[in-house]
């Protein structure tokens, strides 16, 4: 993690573990977020569901189907019942070159107990609005805002309404609104100008990104990462084009490349 020039300057391109070293190992497991501290990613990528009693796991999906091969929502099952489910076996299956750990969901507390300040948290909010307060607890509970590192916590959300309340509640933190654009990326002055109101950034799918749309976003003192990149020739493209960081699963990629 290197820690000599801030997290938030325009010059740097972040290395952004998406899910922790997913394309390592099970994503969001004590294991992949282990590896992308190794492979000396700038941040770990957080994704955050509510359980039935109020705990906040690091998960992607609100199903758990996918990742825990189980019926229902994260919602419907408490932390206790969640701990139980083994969430590595589909990933192993894919991958059966790779030797299996035994791979639990994580609660942002126990996240934050094993890493410390040894690392940076670059949090997604996945919650309807009005829950973010729990985020907040939690962040003021384990002490991990108070951290003399400009950026040492992100908070990233698709909705800009949750970002907002965020801003209000928490002014100190840094926020990146998400996007998702189905065609080229575009934003008007106006929204822009909006967005600077609360973010210091934007996430953006980066098959739409372009030179003009980056150089726009940086000029307006904006910063511009890359989600979810996971080829050296992309991670080039993308680092011309001037973005400041990248969402990979396979941060060991984006450090060899900027190494080089
Ligand atoms: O948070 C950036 C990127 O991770 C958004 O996509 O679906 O992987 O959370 P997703
Ligand atoms: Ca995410």
């Amino acid at each position: 993690f290197n820690k000599q020039e801030s997290l938030l300057s325009k010059e740097r391109v972040l290395n952004i573990a998406h899910r922790g070293a997913s394309g390592h190992a099970p994503e969001h497991t004590a294991r992949s977020y282990q590896l992308a501290k190794e492979m000396e990613a700038d941040y770990l990528e957080i994704d955050l569901h509510v359980t039935k009693d109020k705990h906040l796991v690091a998960i992607h999906d609100k199903d758990l189907n996918r990742v825990a091969n189980k019926k229902g929502k994260v919602s419907d099952y408490t932390l206790a019942e969640l701990k139980m489910m083994d969430v590595g076996t589909w990933f192993y299956t894919q991958h059966p070159e790779k030797e299996p750990v035994s791979s639990q969901l994580m609660t942002l507390e126990e996240i934050i107990e094993m890493f410390g300040q040894e690392v940076n948290y670059y949090i997604e909010w996945k919650q309807a609005n009005g829950l973010e307060v729990l985020l907040l607890d939690v962040l003021r509970e384990t002490g991990i805002l108070q951290n003399d590192r400009e950026g040492g916590v992100i908070i990233q959300s698709f909705n800009d309404e949750t970002l907002k309340s965020i801003a209000k509640l928490e002014p100190s933190v840094p926020l990146i609104q998400l996007y998702s654009f189905k065609k080229s990326a575009e934003l008007t002055k106006r929204e822009i100008k909006e967005i600077k109101k609360y973010a210091i950034g934007i996430g953006v799918n980066y098959q739409s990104l372009h030179h003009d749309f980056v150089e726009k976003i940086l000029a307006n003192h904006l910063l511009v990462h890359a989600y979810t990149v996971n080829n050296e020739k992309e991670m080039k493209e993308l680092i011309q084009m001037g973005v400041t960081g990248i969402f990979t699963d396979f941060p060991d990629y984006l450090t060899k490349l900027k190494k080089e």
